[in-house]
Order: structure tokens, then C-alpha cells, then sequence
């Protein structure tokens, strides 16, 4: 595999002397003012609307390293417990809240169960605080919202990684996929440069532009990627869906093929080097998450390509391998 730029830009990118975490200090200049933090709901209903009632997680329940799945979980569309999650579970509450296409909670549900260190005697499932585990499959370093692993804490919010992200949409009201595309990059390109542990490879690669794409589409639009820069925090920020806003769920389904769309043109704006030997787009979405190397087709992750033979992730798999391999 040829030399990756993004090291290179990581060696080159400002260096940071600490890792960010250990204050929530609004530092960044430009910064957006922080949103007062929401009051949970009490009733199953709000007065000024009809939408699922909000509280963040109560004892017992668990939540993961995903402000998607949190905020689900939150308004109790997908379990608000946190835990037991299926890929029919997903594919209902993933429609219903987010409108989500069944093809991308599918594939992206049997990465979610490959974090379970045990799923096939104890059924195949998933519960949120498992999405923890790092390296696996899903959970990477250079996250927009959380630190990286090697600060003991890639779970929680972090208010100053988040700020650097914020601060690529000083001044505007909605976030759109070239300024998506930077704040990103920036965030992969600080992180190689100052955690000693940094890890990054094509699946990663692939994964943190999908999650990118997931949040302008959801927010927002799945074919422009224009989203109210308020609905994106009250996702980030509240781990709350922004009815109150008046933001609905799309009328455009979610896909992988439009977050493939949309992951090609976020990195078309961001000009970081592709992994030798990938095509971007939502044939190298799915093969990731069912286990197959984006570049060659071949198995790579036994694991979790044993789980997508049983989830029933592999769905068209004859044309992924072909698009993948050209043959
Ligand atoms: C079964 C479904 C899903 C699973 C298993 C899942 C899992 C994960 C995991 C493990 C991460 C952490 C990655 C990291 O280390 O940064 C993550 C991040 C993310 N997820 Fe999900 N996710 C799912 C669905 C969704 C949906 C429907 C959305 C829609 C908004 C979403 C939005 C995001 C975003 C924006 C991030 C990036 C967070 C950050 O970088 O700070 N996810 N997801």
C-alpha cells in the first residue's frame, strides 16, 4: 500500500501539546455559543408537538460513542434501555426515527453485533455501550464529537473536540458537505498528529466519512447534504432529536447508495489521498461493514463476515465483489 497522505498531513498539521478533554474551555476563536442544555421530557408527548418524549439515559440504561443512535434511544424509538439492539429492532426504529433504508441498518446493525465479544451464544444482538470497543469495526480514532481511545475515554461528548468542528461553520446556519468535508478532515489530521497510538486504516477511512454523511443526511438532506447547523447540534450536542426545531425526519430515505453518493463527494471536497486501490462510494461502504476488504473483495474480518452470512447482510454480495474487483 503506497504512503498515505493523511500521515503526512498529520505530521505536518499544528501540533497540540495535550489531549483535548481535559477542560471543556471554548478556546477556538469564532466559536459558536454553546446551546443551554435541553430539560428531559416528563410525558410521552410534547404540548407543541406530536413527537417521542425526551430523557437522556436514566440508571441502567446505556448509551454508545453515536450521537445517532443515542438520540434514538433517548426519545425511546429505537430502546431506550440501550441494550438488545437486533438488526430487526434497527431496521424498525432506524426507519421510524431517522428514515434510514433497511439496506444500510442491515450492514451497519451486523457491524454493531460484531462489537458484542460474544455474539453468537448470547444471540445476535447488540446494546449501545458495546459500540465502545475500539478497532473492531465502527469505533475509530479522529471522531468529531468523542476523544480517542488512547485517552481512556472514546465514549463520552467532548465539548472541545466538538468546538474544533464547530468553529469550520463560524458564521453559518447550516452545515453543508464542503464545509463537512474540512472540519473532518481536520479531526483525522490533529488526531495522527499528536496521539502516538493513532490508528486509521481504509476501513476507518471509509466509516468516519460514512458517519459524516449520516449526519448531514439525517439532519437534513440526503441528496444535497444541507442541514440547519441547530439540528446538527441538538444531535451532537443533546443526543435530542430537533422537533422542536421543527425538524422532521427526511422524506428521502437514507441509503447506502446515497451515503456512498455523498461520501464520495465529501471527499472530493476534503482532497485527502483514498487508501491505494479503493473506490469510494456504496459498494466500499458495504463491504467494510460486512467484513470485506474495500480494495480486493476478499474476506478480511472472519468475524464479522461470519455474522453477515447470518444477518443476512450480504444481501447482493455478488455485486459488490464484482464492482470492487472490476471483474
Ligand atoms: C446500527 C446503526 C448504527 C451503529 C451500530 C452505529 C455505530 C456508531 C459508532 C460505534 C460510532 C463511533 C465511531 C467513532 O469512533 O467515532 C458512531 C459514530 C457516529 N454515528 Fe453511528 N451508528 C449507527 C447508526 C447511526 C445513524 C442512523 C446515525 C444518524 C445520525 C449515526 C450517526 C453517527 C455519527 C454522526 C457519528 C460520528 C460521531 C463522531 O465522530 O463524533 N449513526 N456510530
Amino acid at each position: 500500500m503506497k504512503s498515505v497522505s493523511f500521515v503526512l498531513v498529520g505530521l505536518l498539521a499544528q501540533y497540540a501539546s495535550a489531549f483535548p478533554g481535559m477542560g471543556n474551555m471554548r478556546k477556538e476563536a469564532g466559536v459558536l455559543p454553546r446551546k443551554p442544555v435541553a430539560e428531559p421530557a416528563s410525558t410521552s408527548s410534547s404540548a407543541s408537538g406530536n413527537y417521542p418524549a425526551w430523557h437522556p439515559a436514566q440508571k441502567g440504561e446505556v448509551r454508545s460513542p453515536c450521537p445517532g443512535l443515542n438520540s434514538l434511544a433517548n426519545h425511546d424509538i429505537c430502546p431506550r434501555s440501550g441494550k438488545g439492539y437486533t438488526i430487526p429492532i434497527l431496521i424498525d426504529c432506524l426507519k421510524r426515527g431517522l428514515n434510514v433504508g433497511a439496506d444500510f441498518s442491515t450492514v451497519v446493525g451486523t457491524a454493531g453485533i460484531a462489537s458484542n465479544p460474544n455474539p453468537l451464544p448470547s444471540g445476535l444482538y447488540f446494546d449501545l455501550d458495546m459500540l465502545d470497543r475500539h478497532d473492531f469495526v465502527i469505533e475509530h480514532d479522529g471522531s468529531l464529537s468523542r476523544a480517542d481511545a488512547t485517552t481512556g475515554d472514546n465514549h463520552s461528548f467532548n465539548q472541545t473536540i466538538w468546538d474544533s468542528v464547530l468553529a469550520y461553520y463560524s458564521g453559518m446556519t447550516d452545515a453543508t458537505i464542503p464545509v463537512a468535508a474540512k472540519a473532518r478532515y481536520n479531526r483525522i489530521s490533529t488526531e495522527a498528529a499528536r496521539d502516538p497510538n493513532f490508528s486509521y486504516s481504509p476501513v476507518q477511512f471509509i466509516l468516519s466519512y460514512g458517519e459524516t454523511a449520516l449526519y448531514l443526511s439525517t439532519m437534513g438532506d440526503p441528496i444535497t447534504g444541507v442541514a440547519p447547523l441547530e439540528y446538527v447540534r441538538s444531535l451532537f450536542e443533546e443526543e435530542k432529536l430537533p422537533y422542536e426545531l421543527g425538524w422532521q425526519p427526511p422524506k428521502v430515505p437514507t441509503t447506502l447508495a446515497s451515503l456512498g453518493a455523498m461520501v464520495l463527494q465529501l471527499n472530493a471536497e476534503s482532497g485527502e489521498t483514498i487508501p491505494e486501490g479503493v473506490i469510494l462510494g456504496e459498494n466500499s461502504l458495504r463491504a467494510v461493514l460486512i467484513g470485506l476488504n474495500a480494495a480486493t473483495g476478499e474476506i478480511e474480518n472472519n468475524a464479522l463476515y461470519a455474522l453477515a452470512k447470518l444477518t443476512g447482510a450480504l444481501g447482493s454480495l455478488g455485486g459488490t465483489l464484482k464492482s470492487l474487483t472490476g471483474s
